[in-house]
């Protein structure tokens, strides 16, 4: 069996950078590295993420509905991508999984925290990540990291149904994490992502290198 790693934080804790820098140095070791995210990865599920996101006919769209689009995405990259690959010994990173609706859909849009979790236990079943990784940052840093980021996006994705939501949303985001978080200290390993991005990818590899199987082919 292969190795499931997830990402989790909220906008701009650095988790895309520290992923890529992570992939490279196993793939380097020689291991099979699967880069995922969500919503997304799969083109059921980047359809999804659109209409999650960007598409200018989601302004109406409800909680419940996100919810279950977010578990819709989620069902689909379980099954098409992410239990082939643990089968074959592969490693997957995924760009955010199931914390994620707990943190945005269950504390941040205040839907019932255990109907969240009984969506989620549908789409992935057994399916559960070996190791999360969560970044934190202040919703200052936050807000910077985003904001110098925006102008560089390609102009169809610069809007993002996320974004618009106010300030306590994110706060109750943030919130929910440190919850889950400390739920689960076994699994989610929290790490300060304002520090250098060096210091976060030493820290990330003290968690993972453990962990890690043999080389694929060894
Ligand atoms: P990102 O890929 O840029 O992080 O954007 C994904 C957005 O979707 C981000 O605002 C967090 C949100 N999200 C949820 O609200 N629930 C989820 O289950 C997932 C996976 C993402």
């Amino acid at each position: 069996m292969g190795l499931f790693i997830t990402f989790e934080g909220t906008e701009g804790c650095g988790k895309s950078t520290q992923i890529k820098l992570l992939a490279e140095r196993l793939i380097t070791l020689g291991h099979r590295v699967r880069i995922l995210r969500e919503p997304g990865g799969t083109p059921i599920g980047e359809e999804i993420r659109h209409t999650l996101k960007h598409s200018h006919a989601n302004a109406a769209m409800t909680a419940e509905a996100e919810l279950l689009l977010m578990n819709a995405s989620r069902a689909q990259l379980v099954r098409e991508i992410i239990r082939p690959a643990l089968a074959v010994g592969d490693i997957v990173l995924s760009d955010r999984f199931y914390d994620s609706t707990t943190a945005y859909q269950g504390y941040g849009r205040e839907l019932e925290l255990e109907k969240v979790r009984a969506v989620i236990e549908f789409a992935v079943g057994e399916t559960k990540p070996d190791l999360t990784i969560y970044l934190t940052v202040s919703p200052e840093i936050s807000e910077l990291r985003r904001q110098s980021r925006q102008p560089t996006l390609p102009l169809e994705i610069q809007r993002d149904r996320f974004e618009e939501a106010d300030r306590k949303f994110f706060e109750r985001v943030a919130c929910g994490y440190a919850l889950i978080a400390a739920s689960e200290p076994a699994r989610i390993k929290v790490i300060d992502g304002a520090q250098p991005v060096e210091v976060v990818c030493l820290s990330i590899w003290e968690k993972i290198a453990p962990m890690l199987p043999p080389p694929a082919g060894c």
